[in-house]
């Protein structure tokens, strides 16, 4: 422990050798907020960091905060007039609002403001996803380092009934000072906050590739849902793969709720046993065989050698495909609409042809 109290990874000598924030944005002339622009006469606006499909993040300083560094998350003008972006970027903020960890992204309250956007820490560092572009698989006892340290976030989270949703590579963040911060909670759930409306939801499910199989199938999920997502990242952080890798989605997702991953020492075997246990044990398909808390997880993930080696190896499932409206909601579901546009294409061939005898 530092003497500001915050675990930190070790010396991670790897890391010095990559890059911090490689990817250069493109300048954008559009209609977006440009450098030196005083957003609210408080948040002076400097490069854009990241754009994504909904908002471009800028680093800005904070000029009633000695002019610290803060990131601004704006959403496209296009966008601002849409509810459901409107309240997904309400929700955010008011879950990061409700949050305070060392390990998670630090929300900065504004009172008024003149459009929607959200304000936090700015963070020094790399993204995990990153990281992983650079190097995979990580060294062992780095990846368990920063999958427990991500526990001790989603404690935090789980405590004020937070569930984040879409634990990945690129929303985990290894900072400059070897902290970890976990962010985006753009499709949280929260008991506390504003229940988010179905159709918001079903934009913003998640990402396939490190959903859980109940997100899959289209429920609510509960904390497990987490261990389950931080488990798709430990596993890609052991052995270099995604889990059920698949370049078409519907595969991936049928994988993922039919049947187990490829062993993760088939991938790597240099992987002690215990890595492999762990990992198997918190992607369990079903949620009451996973690890049931973070704090279980992280247990197992900071005495590995504590860890009983039960085999979950030996009684892997391959994936089959099977369709089914209640574990492929979304595979079964779109053949069945096809299925039923088709059968309406014929019957109106077969009407016309026999109205023109
Ligand atoms: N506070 C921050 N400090 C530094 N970089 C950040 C910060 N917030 C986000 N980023 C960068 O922007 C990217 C996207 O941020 P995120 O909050 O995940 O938004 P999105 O909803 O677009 O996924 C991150 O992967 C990271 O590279
Ligand atoms: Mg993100």
């Amino acid at each position: 422990m530092a003497p500001d109290g915050k675990a930190r990874l070790d010396e991670l000598a790897w890391l010095r050798d990559v890059p911090e924030h490689p990817d250069a944005l493109e300048p954008y002339f559009g209609p977006e907020l440009r450098p030196g622009f005083v957003l609210d006469g408080r948040f002076v606006i400097g490069g854009p960091i990241s754009r994504s499909g909904m908002a471009t993040i800028y680093q800005a300083q904070d000029a009633l905060d000695h002019h610290r560094l803060v990131a601004v998350k704006v959403p496209h003008l296009s966008y601002e007039a849409d509810p459901n972006c409107f309240s997904r970027f309400q929700r955010e903020e008011e879950v990061g609002l409700g949050l305070n960890h060392p390990f998670v992204l630090k929300f900065i309250p504004v009172e008024k403001k003149s459009r929607p956007y959200l304000v936090t820490e700015y963070l020094h560092g790399w993204t995990l996803l990153h990281l992983l572009s650079a190097m995979h698989p990580l060294p062992e006892q780095d990846a368990l380092k920063i999958a427990s340290l991500v526990c001790d976030a989603l404690q935090h989270l789980h405590q004020r009934g937070v569930i984040h949703r879409d634990l990945k590579p690129g929303n985990i963040m290894i900072c400059r000072d070897r902290t970890i911060r976990v962010m985006d909670f753009g499709i949280a759930s929260s008991a506390a906050a504003r229940k988010i409306t179905i159709s918001g939801l079903t934009a913003t499910l998640g990402t396939p590739e490190y959903m859980s199989p109940e997100q899959v199938k289209n429920e609510r999920g509960d904390e497990r849902s987490d261990i389950y997502g931080l488990g798709t990242v430990l596993y890609e952080m052991l052995t270099g793969a995604v889990p059920f890798q698949h370049e078409n989605c519907w595969v991936t997702m049928n994988r993922r709720v039919t049947g187990d991953p490829v062993a993760p020492r088939t991938l790597n075997p240099q992987l002690s046993p215990q890595a492999e246990e762990i990992v198997l044990h918190a992607l369990q398909r079903a949620p009451a065989d996973r690890f049931q808390t973070a704090a279980e997880f992280k247990n197992a993930l900071d005495a590995p050698d504590r860890v009983r080696v039960t085999g979950y190896c030996d009684r892997l499932q391959a994936p089959c495909w099977r369709l089914s409206l209640r574990e492929t909601p979304v595979l079964a579901g779109t053949l069945l609409g096809v299925g039923f546009l088709a059968l309406q294409v014929l019957g109106f061939l077969l009407l016309r042809h026999l109205l023109a005898k």
